[in-house]
C-alpha cells in the first residue's frame, strides 16, 4: 500500500520536543522547525510571501539563498503553482539539485550569499517578477512568516514565558520577527542569538555597533555554510532587537556545532550543525534555570 508523508506547514504542527534538564538546573525544549518539506525553518516566510505574490499577480518570486530559503521558496512556491527563480552560489548546498525537483529554476553564480543577492535583484526587475529576498518589498510578510513560531510558542507554553529563548543568527530576519512578534504578544522574553564564530557581523561586532565584515574574512565550511555572512542583510536591526529584549549574542565553533547536533540526535531531532547553532549557544551558556526554548533551522 502507497503510504504518504504529511509534513507541517506553520509553527503550530511543529514539535516542541522536552528535552528536560539536558543542562542541570533548567528545563530545556526544543522547537524543532526543521521538520516542514523543505527541512527549513523559512518555510512559513515562503509561504507568506508566496500569498502576497498571487495576491498582487506577480508572475514570478526571485529570491537568493544559500540553499535553505530557497528549498522553502521552491516548495512554499510550488505548492500554489508559482513560478520561482532562486539564486544560489556555485558549489554551496546541494547544487540546486532539491529545488530544481521542487520546480524552482535554479541560478548559479559565482561568488557568496551577498553576490547571489545582487543577482536576483537584477532578475527581480523583469516584468511580472517581484524581489522576495528576506530585505525586498514583501519583508513585512517575511517577518510575518518567520513570527509565526513565536505565536506557536506562546500558545505551547500557555502564555507563561520562557527564562530564553535560542535563535540561530545569519542575516537577523528570524530574530527581528520574533522579537516583534513577542512585543506585540506583551510577552518578554531575552532572546539569545548564535551564530557562526568570527564568520557573521552580528557575532562579531556584538555589543558593539554593527560593523559588516570584508568578503575575505569570513571563512565557509561544510558545517556553518548557512550562517555565514560578511554582511547581515538586517544585522544593525537584529542587535538591536536582541538588545532591547536583555538577550545577547553567542558565537559557536564548528567544533560545537557538530556537538549540539550529537545531542540533538539523542532527542530525536535531525538539523544539519548548522541548524543547530541556537542549541551550541545555550551548551556553552552557564548557570541557566527556568525554562529555555531552543530554535533549530535546517535539516
Ligand atoms: C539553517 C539556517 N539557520 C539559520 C539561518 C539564519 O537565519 P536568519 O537569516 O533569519 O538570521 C539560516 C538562514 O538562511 C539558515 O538557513
Amino acid at each position: 500500500m502507497p503510504t504518504s508523508v504529511s509534513y507541517p506547514i506553520n509553527a503550530f504542527e511543529t514539535p516542541l520536543i522536552d528535552a528536560g534538564e539536558l543542562v542541570p538546573g533548567a528545563r530545556i525544549l526544543i522547537k524543532d522547525e526543521t521538520r516542514y518539506a523543505s527541512g527549513s525553518h523559512k518555510e512559513p516566510a515562503a509561504r507568506a510571501v508566496v500569498a502576497r505574490a498571487i495576491a498582487e499577480g506577480k508572475r514570478r518570486i526571485v529570491i537568493a539563498t544559500c540553499g535553505n530559503y530557497g528549498r522553502a521558496m521552491a516548495m512554499g512556491a510550488g505548492a500554489l503553482g508559482m513560478p520561482c527563480t532562486v539564486v544560489l552560489p556555485a558549489g554551496w548546498s546541494d547544487g540546486g539539485a532539491f529545488m530544481r525537483e521542487a520546480g524552482a529554476d535554479v541560478v548559479l553564480v559565482d561568488g557568496a550569499y551577498e553576490d547571489a543577492v545582487d543577482e536576483s535583484k537584477r532578475l527581480a526587475q523583469a516584468d511580472g517578477a517581484v524581489d522576495g529576498n528576506v530585505d525586498g518589498p514583501y519583508v513585512a510578510d517575511v517577518f510575518a512568516g518567520h513570527g509565526l513560531v513565536a505565536v506557536a510558542l506562546h500558545a505551547a507554553l500557555g502564555g507563561e514565558p520562557p527564562a530564553a529563548l535560542w535563535v540561530p543568527v545569519g542575516n537577523g530576519t528570524t530574530v527581528i520577527a520574533i522579537a516583534r512578534r513577542f512585543r506585540d504578544l506583551g510577552w518578554d522574553v531575552p532572546i539569545h542569538g548564535v551564530g557562526s564564530a568570527g564568520n557573521n557581523p552580528i557575532v562579531t561586532s556584538w555589543p558593539g555597533e554593527y560593523r559588516m565584515l570584508g568578503p575575505d574574512e569570513v571563512t565557509t565550511t561544510d558545517h556553518n555554510q548557512p550562517l555565514v555572512n560578511w554582511h547581515a542583510l538586517q544585522g544593525a536591526e537584529a542587535m538591536a532587537a536582541i538588545a532591547a529584549t536583555g538577550g545577547a549574542v553567542h558565537a559557536a565553533t564548528d567544533e560545537q556545532l557538530l556537538a549540539a547536533q550529537t545531542v540533538l540526535h539523542a532527542h530525536g531531532a535531525h538539523p544539519t550543525a548548522g541548524g543547530s547553532v541556537a542549541m551550541a549557544g545555550l551548551l556553552a551558556a552557564t548557570e541557566l534555570s527556568g525554562t529555555h526554548v531552543v530554535l533549530l533551522s535546517g535539516r
